[in-house]
């Protein structure tokens, strides 16, 4: 998957809504994952900075580093060989200028061989995503719920709830599809504001947890499959996200048979040992018997 090819999918969708194929991202933070997500045929693979908490078991995404998100990048994109893969650029990699945006955005294609990047935030990135799109690198925007923003929105809340609010949106979307972005996720805003800005725009919406009525849905690998079974974990997945399989109780499953078997399996093998010997024993019998009872011509048992 492209941009380019992208962009021709999103104009099959607005000119047939009920028919053309939607767009359908996930994330993936390492090799294994991003096979099965080549394998699934989804189409676009984010690289989020979710790695964060997903994966690193920090509280916030504001954690991760360049550094960091670059390994995991290289690592997906090893994996990836259909989807689009959009690397996330993490807090404090973009917004200090046009130009350190840039820098980042070349570091995730050169280093991370990502095929494009998503940064966060409304009209005040529009300087940065005119910077990197004119320096030859694609961007995916992301308005709603920013969560390296949380500090300043107060929490992991829904946006866009009154009708100011939503205009605010509706402007953000506009003013970053006119800097260039390729496409832009949503996140996090009632179903009815994704609606209207996706109705109003040209490039693809990407809905998280924003209804149905966008281009395409994104949800983070671990919300999605029920990966992640710890408490930590349960204070930070989304309500809205639907489970799609229960991987993390598959895998404490296997994870609690293998205990047992470490813990017993001297006392299993030994049983195994001697129930063989003895087998192997009684067989040797069996045949000296038979031999001897060849050899006398007698039918001895
Ligand atoms: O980092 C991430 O996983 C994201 C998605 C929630 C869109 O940005």
């Amino acid at each position: 998957m492209t941009a380019m090819e992208l962009a021709r999918r999103n104009r099959a969708i607005k000119g047939d809504p009920e028919n053309a194929k939607r767009i359908s991202m996930v994330t993936a933070y390492n090799y294994p994952q991003a096979l099965h997500l080549d394998l699934a045929g989804i189409d676009i693979c984010l690289v989020g900075d979710s790695l964060a908490m997903v994966e690193l078991g920090h509280e916030t995404t504001q954690q991760v580093t360049v550094e960091e998100m670059l390994h995991h990048t290289r690592a997906v994109a090893r994996g990836a060989q259909h989807p689009l893969i959009v690397g996330d650029m993490p807090m404090g990699s973009y917004e200090v200028s046009p130009e350190q945006a840039l820098e980042t955005a070349y570091r995730f294609v050169k280093e991370g061989n990502a095929d494009c990047v998503k940064l966060e935030g409304g009209k005040e990135r529009s300087d940065v995503i005119r910077k990197i799109v004119s320096g030859g690198v694609a961007v995916m925007a992301h308005i709603g719920l920013t969560p390296q923003s949380i500090s300043v929105l107060g929490g992991f809340r829904a946006q866009g709830r009154t009708a100011v609010k939503a205009r605010a949106l509706l402007d953000d979307a506009l003013s970053l599809q006119d800097a260039g972005a390729f496409a832009v996720v949503i996140e996090c805003v009632p179903p009815v504001v994704a609606e209207v800005i996706t109705e109003a725009l040209e490039i693809p919406t990407i809905g998280i947890g924003s209804g149905p009525h966008t281009s395409g849905q994104v949800l983070v690998f671990h919300d999605m499959l029920g990966m992640c079974v710890h408490p930590h974990f349960s204070t930070f997945t989304p309500k809205f996200c639907k489970h799609y399989a229960n991987l993390g109780a598959e895998i404490s499953q296997g994870l609690e048979q293998y205990v047992v078997v470490c813990r017993f399996s001297v006392r299993v093998t030994k049983d195994i040992l001697s129930d063989l010997r003895l087998e192997s024993f009684n067989s040797n019998m069996r045949t000296q018997q038979h031999d001897k009872n060849s050899n006398t011509g007698t039918n001895e048992k």
